[in-house]
């Protein structure tokens, strides 16, 4: 027979469980989002997403908690002993005339972008973690024609969002190609997995620490046992 002060732990250990799956499936119940298969260990991928961002986003947002070095580093845009390429971060991503220990900020000012869009487009250095790769993935794939919109567009995730369609020219160009879709979702993937990075620049490093805290302890562990057992041989 169960005590009911434990049946009330466990009560309370697997309701918020249930509350939060129950909670995501509502959620998830309005509109179907798509996968991302973000990889983050896919530098290539981090890169194109980096200068597509710097091209296509940053006119309108920042990522106001990293700074180009820091990002070039993490991203691998260093030559082989490790060292930052600066000229090529200043080449390809840096347009707002800013150095390479500048956190990447827009050239839009907030006072510009009420004005034009009714609300400053906000900064995207958390909006990975707000969102989810997965909404940032749909949402950027869900633009479609809506003559009643002030840009002439509206979006399936986002409904009457401020934002114009700004991968237009990019789809359109390349759905005249062969295999169209798949290189957009392509060049998609590789944005979201970019602001997937920005949302925590330190996760890599972490993951790689924490193998190494796993593998500390496992050995501490043995020494740890091999102590108390020479301790209570004594005892017993
Ligand atoms: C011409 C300016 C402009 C450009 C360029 C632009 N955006 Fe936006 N974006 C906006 C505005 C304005 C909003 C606010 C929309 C709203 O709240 O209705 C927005 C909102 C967003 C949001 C939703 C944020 C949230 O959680 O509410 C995301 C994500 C986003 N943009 C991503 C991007 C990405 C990625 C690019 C580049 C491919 C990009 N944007 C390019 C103006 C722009």
């Amino acid at each position: 027979m169960i005590k009911p002060k434990i049946f009330l732990s466990l009560l309370f250990l697997i309701l918020p469980i249930l509350g939060g799956t129950g909670f995501a499936i509502a959620e998830e119940g309005e509109i179907p989002l798509d996968k991302a298969p973000i990889d983050l260990t896919d530098l290539p991928s981090l890169q194109r997403g980096a200068k597509l961002f710097m091209n296509m986003c940053s006119g309108c947002h920042s990522l106001k908690y990293i700074r180009y070095s820091t990002m070039a580093k993490d991203i691998g845009i260093v030559d082989a002993k490790g060292q930052i390429l600066e000229q090529v971060i200043k080449d390809n991503l840096i347009f707002n005339g800013g150095k390479i220990t500048d956190t990447i900020q827009t050239a839009m000012n907030k006072a510009e972008g009420e004005a034009w869009f009714g609300i400053a487009p906000p900064d995207l250095s958390l909006v990975a973690r707000s969102r989810g790769a997965d909404w940032l993935y749909t949402y950027l794939r869900s633009f479609y024609l809506d003559a009643k919109k002030p840009w002439g567009v509206n979006n399936t995730v986002f409904p009457d969002v401020a934002m114009p369609d700004v991968l237009f020219n990019l789809r359109s160009r390349l759905y005249a190609e062969k295999e169209g879709k798949e290189k957009f979702d392509g060049a998609i993937l590789d944005i979201v997995n970019f602001l997937q990075y920005a949302g925590e620049p330190i996760q890599q490093t972490r993951k790689q620490l924490g193998i190494w805290v796993l593998l500390f302890l496992a050995i501490f562990f043995v020494f740890a046992y091999l102590l108390k057992r020479e301790y209570w041989k004594d005892v017993h």
